[in-house]
């Protein structure tokens, strides 16, 4: 079995979960439970990124202790992934001891191979960043820009990574690995970055400045620079479960993908011989009626807001429907109820309703073996088969949104052949032809509504739980012989009625 390893990025601990956060857990969770649905031997990280000053001064703020802090905190983006329905199989936090002790071995290990080495730095110090700056970064007219908060100039003794030392072998991998950074034009602005000379890192901090961190197995009198340990998390959760270093992907919004990810992570890999990800998955941002999401103005989204209110699979739905993976996208209530109105209760809701009650008025609640079948039923299966063809390499292609909208207009044209058929008046009909066409429409319906709900379950897994269920239909252990047509159904008990997705109550 092949083994797929995929991580989220690890959430800093300094504020609540956000939309933000939910989406990267959900596009995550999605391409986990399709790989696993594909046959994939699945390995999920998510977790939470706990040291450094903000974490520091969020602490002393609230007049707790870091530890009591980050608990908390932690706690609250582990609720998230319940409440999304994200199927993880591991969290990690960066307090943990699993995890500090790959951080020290691995320095020790970079610092016994001359890879880090001590030297006075005299220069201006972002507190708000947690990183030296240089005169590139000064505005035109000599200012800082806002984004690093206080610029401070200090003298102080630390350590560095020789980063600049692999710059040409870091150019010369991603020419050889066009494919290393998905969407493929995030790789040529890495290159761009790349044109410039690269400073080595600045790993550590001097403990009177900073005591929330890991200290330098070679000199306690510093911690570890928060980005030097929290990227090490990837590889410090699978340390020690053979088989799935190096990860397939690591999701990361494009905010993080310079320098870290592209730049810091494949060169101490690389310094430490060990292997590569395979590739980076990078998602746009999210704001919020048009706005970027802030804390301090309000203009954000708590994700439990809309899953309480809608239900898990509206709010996941949206997301992966709403988002090309890697652009941005802009949230609104108004955009949110629109598909959730049309697509969801209306289209979606509306063919498992009919079909349920179809199935109750005229079948007695038995879906029947199908009748001969016309060009109107070949027409639907052809769109079927379409359409699961083209599905599959959508999902492949992290082209979800494509992928549901193909899916739903599979459901819509089903839809349109209930329509078409009318088996209320079928129903009322004791010609035995029509009595035969009727039971080819109960059974062609129940038959495309099962199919739907199994392209759906990477994206709405309750969802199709729940359809299933009505359908009285337990599906075999291997997804892709889910996605046949055929008489799976045929004698099947379906339940009375279900709603999947209620009317929202009138905005207040
Ligand atoms: O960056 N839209 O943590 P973080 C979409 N601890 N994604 C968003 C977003 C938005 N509005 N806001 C944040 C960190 N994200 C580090 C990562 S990894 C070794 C360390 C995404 O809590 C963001 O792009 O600030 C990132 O991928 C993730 O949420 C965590 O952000
Ligand atoms: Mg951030």
């Amino acid at each position: 079995m092949k083994s797929f390893y995929i991580t989220t990025a690890i959430d800093y601990v300094n504020g609540s979960p956000h939309l933000g956060h939910a989406y990267e857990k959900v596009l995550t969770d999605v391409i986990a439970r399709f790989r696993r649905q594909m046959g994939d031997r699945v390995h999920f990280l998510t977790g939470t990124d706990e040291h450094g000053q903000k974490v520091q001064q969020s602490a002393r703020a609230r007049g707790i202790a870091p530890q009591q802090y980050v608990d908390e905190v932690s706690g609250e983006f582990r609720a998230l992934l319940p409440q999304l329905n994200i199927s993880n199989d591991d969290f990690i936090r960066t307090t943990e001891e699993r995890h500090k002790r790959v951080v020290r071995q691995l320095l020790q290990q970079l610092f016994d191979k001359g890879e880090i080495y001590l030297a006075e730095y005299k220069g201006f110090y972002s507190t708000r960043q947690e990183q030296f700056l240089q005169e590139k970064d000064r505005q035109p007219d000599g200012s800082w820009p806002e984004i690093f908060g206080e610029v401070t100039e200090i003298t102080e003794t630390n350590y560095f990574f020789k980063l600049q030392r692999y710059q040409e072998w870091l150019v010369d991998f991603l020419a050889k690995h066009d494919d290393f950074i998905f969407p493929r034009y995030r790789q040529k602005q890495v290159l761009e970055f790349l044109k410039e000379p690269l400073n080595d890192l600045c790993i550590s901090r001097p403990r009177e400045r900073l005591e929330w961190g890991i200290p330098l197995p070679f000199d306690e009198k510093y911690v570890t620079y928060v980005w030097f340990d929290a990227l090490v998390n990837y590889y410090s959760a699978v340390a020690d479960r053979p088989g799935f270093w190096p990860a397939d992907f690591h999701v990361i919004g494009k905010d993080i993908l310079l320098p870290p990810h592209a730049v810091y992570w494949p060169i101490m890999l690389h310094a430490l011989g060990l292997p590569l990800p395979k590739a980076l998955l990078v998602h746009g941002w999210w704001s919020v009626n048009g706005v970027k999401m802030s804390k301090s103005t309000g203009n954000f989204i708590v994700p439990g807001d809309y899953t309480g209110e809608f239900g898990v699979d509206a709010l996941r739905y949206f997301l992966v429907r709403e988002m090309n993976v890697g652009q941005d996208s802009d949230f609104t209530r108004a955009q949110f109820l629109v598909r959730y109105n049309s697509e969801l209760a209306n289209n979606f809701g509306n063919l498992v309703n009919r079909t349920l009650n179809m199935t109750n008025r005229f079948g007695g609640g038995i879906v029947p073996a199908a009748g001969p079948t016309e060009e109107t039923e070949q027409e639907l299966q052809a769109l079927w088969e379409k359409t699961r063809g083209e599905v599959i390499p959508l999902c492949e292609g992290f082209q979800f949104h494509t992928a549901l909208e193909k899916t739903f207009g599979f459901i819509t044209a089903t839809n349109a052949y209930i329509e078409k058929r009318a088996p209320w008046k079928l129903g009322k009909s004791a010609e035995p032809k029509d009595q035969a066409l009727l039971r080819t429409s109960l059974a062609t319906m129940a038959e495309a509504l099962r199919l739907a709900a199994a392209l759906l379950q990477a994206v709405m897994p309750a969802t199709t739980e729940k359809i299933n269920a009505v359908l009285g239909y337990t599906p075999g252990p291997v997804w892709r012989e889910e996605l046949t047509w055929g008489t799976k159904l045929t004698g099947a008990k379906v339940a009375e009625a279900l709603v999947l997705f209620p009317r929202p109550a009138p905005a207040k």
